[in-house]
């Protein structure tokens, strides 16, 4: 497969179009952003470390029944995946409290919830990702209502599969961001995940392996990817 045209550049990846029209090159940049691109920066190879962690979660997900757009790693910064049409909204599944959960409620950090919360986010950078509900999406036509709770279900399951992948590899999953693509006339999870896109503590330390490092400059963040895929990758 060769890269033809680039159809899409966002803050950590960039689309091509392949010679297959149902198959789109997701390539993985190091370009590392916060708080709605705000703060910028690179983190070292970090396109080489989210593209295979994605990979290994993507086949995990496969291997548990879970379609993705995920169709197979070319090399070390791209792999190869279904075109889908994205659903423009950013599904976040919470564990426990942490981040901008933590500042809407005044919670502390870390605190467990009874359940499993959903949240959905309007992609939408210039208006920095704004928290809606289901009437807004079907107000919107952004998603039918059968899409709606094709992907609240589909999130759920998610969370569930890959809390217990982390467990084993002694890490918890506090929460993670989701994004889901058509495809046909079925929903699949697209995008990806990955460090950037979740919270992940290491069991026992409570030493934080994602994004937050960067976040908040606690140092360590290359350490703190390649320690994920080293588990991953076990
Ligand atoms: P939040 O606490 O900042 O709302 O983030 C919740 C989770 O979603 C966290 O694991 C990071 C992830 N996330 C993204 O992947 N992209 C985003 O743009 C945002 C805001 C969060």
């Amino acid at each position: 497969m060769t890269k033809l045209e680039k159809i899409y550049e966002g803050k950590a990846k960039i689309l091509y179009t392949t010679e297959d029209p149902d198959l789109l090159i997701q390539y993985f940049k190091d370009d590392a952003t916060a708080f709605n691109a705000q703060k910028k920066g690179t983190i070292a190879e970090k396109g080489i470390m989210n593209n295979h962690i994605a990979a290994k979660i993507f086949k995990h997900l496969a291997a548990e029944g879970i379609e993705s757009h995920f169709v197979e790693l070319l090399n070390d910064r791209e792999m190869l995946v279904k075109r889908v049409q994205i659903v423009p909204l950013e599904i976040i599944i919470r564990n426990r409290a942490a981040g901008s959960l933590c500042r809407l409620l005044g919670l502390t950090e870390g605190m467990t919830l009874a359940s499993p919360t959903l949240e959905f986010c309007y992609k939408d950078d210039a208006l920095g990702d704004p928290q809606v509900n289901e009437y807004h999406i079907r107000a919107l036509k952004w998603a039918s209502d059968d899409e709606i709770r094709s992907i609240t279900t589909e999130a759920f399951r998610i969370n569930e599969v890959l809390k217990k992948f982390f467990l084993n590899l002694k890490i918890e999953l506090i929460d993670f961001k989701l994004e889901f693509g058509r495809v046909q006339n079925r929903i699949i999870l697209a995008d990806e995940i990955s460090p950037d896109t979740c919270r992940l503590w290491e069991i026992g330390t409570g030493n934080k392996l994602d994004k937050d490092r960067f976040r908040r400059d606690l140092g360590h963040v290359e350490q703190a990817y390649q320690e994920v895929l080293r588990r991953v990758s076990q």
